[in-house]
């Protein structure tokens, strides 16, 4: 035989095997074992924007996911069968969702579908298709139940025999799901697994696959682009990116915190509105970041381009001198422990009324300040109505937060700071295991002459919130009305370890509604500042509305009470419910307007 012919013989035969393999693949999957691999633990949001994470269901007895996919018969199909189990279970504590990875069906289509058919379980979008593929799923219409006693998949399958292409019987003689739970819920042994592959093959997961990612074109892009604002040296982030070495070293931790969505910090429904700076992964990134660290996150050349050029941290004063500094007093940090917020009083450093038009707050080491804010006080002979819950604080004037650099006031604005007036820090600091000092300094930068238009903040708050004990998804709402023409800037929403979610809406006078932000995923640790990238002309008589979710649950891990009614308060144990928002304002429709006027500034509750 000719080497060409023994060639082509034994591509034959092993095309033949992979086929069998295939073919034995979709007729029979091994049953699923207990101490099979770990779950990866993941995050997604819903087809209404909400979020979920598979951890937080461990209080679960029994998880089931369901491979969901638009125009799918079979799951169509299936779906009642899919409502009647959770119906009979959901009290017993087994959680239900659908999981989308279709890359053609979007969340607006299955919210759509959703209200078709009437299905009220949630609908989970997987864009990245990361989670199925984690989980190896290929087609639709496979039931998935985990067992978060050990985070494993207990059964995989169809939910039944009643439901396949060539038709559908009247009832089904197999219930092979509803076997799988009775017999986890029951710690009974769970039988082999019923045929695989009921519903449709899904695009990109049952075909592609994913091509070799490089480390130097493909991986340190993303890095630089996405990390290294924090990941650098003086960034905030407790490690540097720095060289391959480190970045391989932290690839499975890596891979865990896009998963779950903690890294990059940020919470925006990425379907509603466009900010900048961004840091979130987009759906190319995520795989790309991934299926590089799946493949043993390799680096082939001698070159490192991490190494020749790693990210480096701020020296000076990136804006330049400023015309005046305030040196904070030396914050002395204990080793371990949670700190309350610092809050310091200082006078402004100015003998005259100036407009300030950017104002940077440094710490001397950023590892240690998780966030600053300075707060402007008026003197007496400028204030007017002081609004009560404010205490004293009635001017957010500028943040420090890891990873953002500082930035003028948009547009040329400015905001005034008149002589005698105090400026208040709020400071908050973290701990890193030894006994540190921080030396934060202000720098502040002035017109020369007072600007055309005025940032202001005005803030959406609500004091007489009220959040029953053990409520795990409590809603309360806030609402400001805006007195002039403004141009938005920026959102800053705030609340304390009961938070959960934060949307905010713009109320035309028109009657239109326009939802501009969607936190989906509150995170007291993360005080974030979003900036739209275009800013947003409102019409006066805009009504801005918040609304904000709180978990006083004790499936809230960061919740200090649940036994407590919780209300409006200061100190991190109460809760707080204020939407920022940062504008600027054309100082010559009404001079008097400028400063002190509450009804633009803050809600009255
Ligand atoms: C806005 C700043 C910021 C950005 C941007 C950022 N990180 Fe982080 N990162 C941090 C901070 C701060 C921590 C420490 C978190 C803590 O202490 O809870 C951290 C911690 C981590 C950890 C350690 C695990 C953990 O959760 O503590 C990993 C891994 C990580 N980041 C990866 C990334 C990756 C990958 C990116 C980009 C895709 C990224 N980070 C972007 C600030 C940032």
């Amino acid at each position: 035989m000719t080497p060409l012919r023994t060639l082509a013989l034994l591509f034959a035969a092993a095309a033949l095997g992979a086929l069998c393999t295939a073919w034995l693949f979709y007729a029979r999957t091994p049953p699923p074992r207990a101490d099979g691999p770990r779950i990866v633990d993941f995050a997604l949001l819903d087809a209404e924007g909400d979020y979920h994470r598979l951890s937080a269901e461990g209080h679960a007895k029994a998880i089931i996911f369901y491979s969901h996919g638009l125009g799918c018969p079979v799951v169509r199909n299936s779906l009642s069968s899919l409502e009647t189990l959770r119906d009979r279970y959901h009290e017993a504590g087994v959680s239900f969702f659908l999981l989308n990875a279709n890359p053609q069906d979007d969340r607006a289509a299955l919210k759509a579908e959703a209200k078709l058919l009437g299905i009220d379980i949630p609908i989970l979008k997987d864009e990245s298709q990361l989670v199925m593929e984690g989980l190896g799923v290929t087609r639709t219409g496979e039931a998935i139940l985990i067992d978060p006693a050990t985070w494993t998949v207990r059964y995989r399958g169809p939910i039944d025999d009643r439901v396949g292409f060539e038709g559908e019987r009247p009832r089904a003689t197999r219930e092979y799901l509803k076997d799988a739970i009775e017999a986890l819920l029951d710690g009974d042994p769970i039988a082999a697994s019923a045929p695989a592959g009921a519903g449709c093959l899904i695009a990109g997961l049952a075909d592609a696959k994913a091509g070799p990612v490089s480390y130097e074109g493909d991986v340190v892009p993303v890095l630089r682009a996405k990390c290294a604002s924090c990941h650098r040296p003086g960034g905030g982030a407790p490690w540097v990116m720095d060289r391959y070495e480190t970045v391989k070293g932290w690839s499975a931790m890596i891979r865990e915190v896009i998963m779950n969505r903690r890294m990059p910090p940020w919470h925006a429904d990425p379907e509603i509105g466009v900010f900048s700076p961004d840091p979130s992964l987009t759906v190319e990134e995520k795989r790309t970041l991934v299926h590089w660290i799946n493949a043993g996150a390799p680096h082939s050349s001698e070159t490192d381009p991490l190494l020749a050029d790693p990210p480096k941290g701020d020296t000076g004063w990136p804006l330049g001198e400023p015309d005046a500094v305030i040196d904070l007093p030396t914050q002395r940090l204990p080793a371990q422990g949670v700190l309350p917020y610092r809050w310091l009083k200082i006078a402004a450093p100015v003998d005259r009324d100036v407009w300030v038009r950017a104002a940077h707050l440094q710490p001397s080491d950023a590892g240690l300040m998780h966030h600053g804010f300075v707060f402007v006080q008026y003197p007496e002979r400028l204030k007017s109505e002081e609004p009560e819950w404010l205490e004293g604080r009635n001017g957010f004037f500028t943040a420090y937060v890891p990873g953002f650099s500082a930035t003028p006031f948009p547009d040329g604005s400015g905001q005034l700071l008149p002589a005698g007036a105090t400026l208040v820090f709020q400071l908050h600091y973290v701990t890193v295991g030894h006994p540190r000092t921080d030396r934060p300094r202000l720098g502040l930068y002035f017109h020369d002459q007072p600007p055309s238009r005025e940032y202001a903040v005005a803030s959406a708050a609500n004091m007489r919130i009220r959040i029953p004990p053990r409520a795990p998804d409590h809603l309360e709402q806030a609402e400001v009305l805006l007195k002039e023409d403004v141009t938005l800037h920026a959102f800053y929403p705030h609340m304390h370890y009961r938070g959960s979610h934060f949307r905010y809406e713009a109320r035309y006078p028109d009657g239109r509604v326009e939802v501009l932000l969607s936190v989906a995923h509150y995170s007291f640790s993360w005080q974030t500042v979003y900036r739209l990238a275009t800013p947003k002309a409102l019409p006066k008589g805009t009504r801005i509305a918040v609304e904000a979710g709180f978990d006083n649950s004790d499936r809230n891990p960061l919740n200090p009470d649940p036994s407590k009614e919780v209300r409006w308060g200061l100190k991190d144990y109460d809760e707080m419910l204020v939407g920022y928002l940062m504008y600027t304002r054309d100082r010559s429709v009404d001079a008097a307007l400028a400063i002190g006027d509450p009804g633009a500034r803050t809600a009255r509750p």
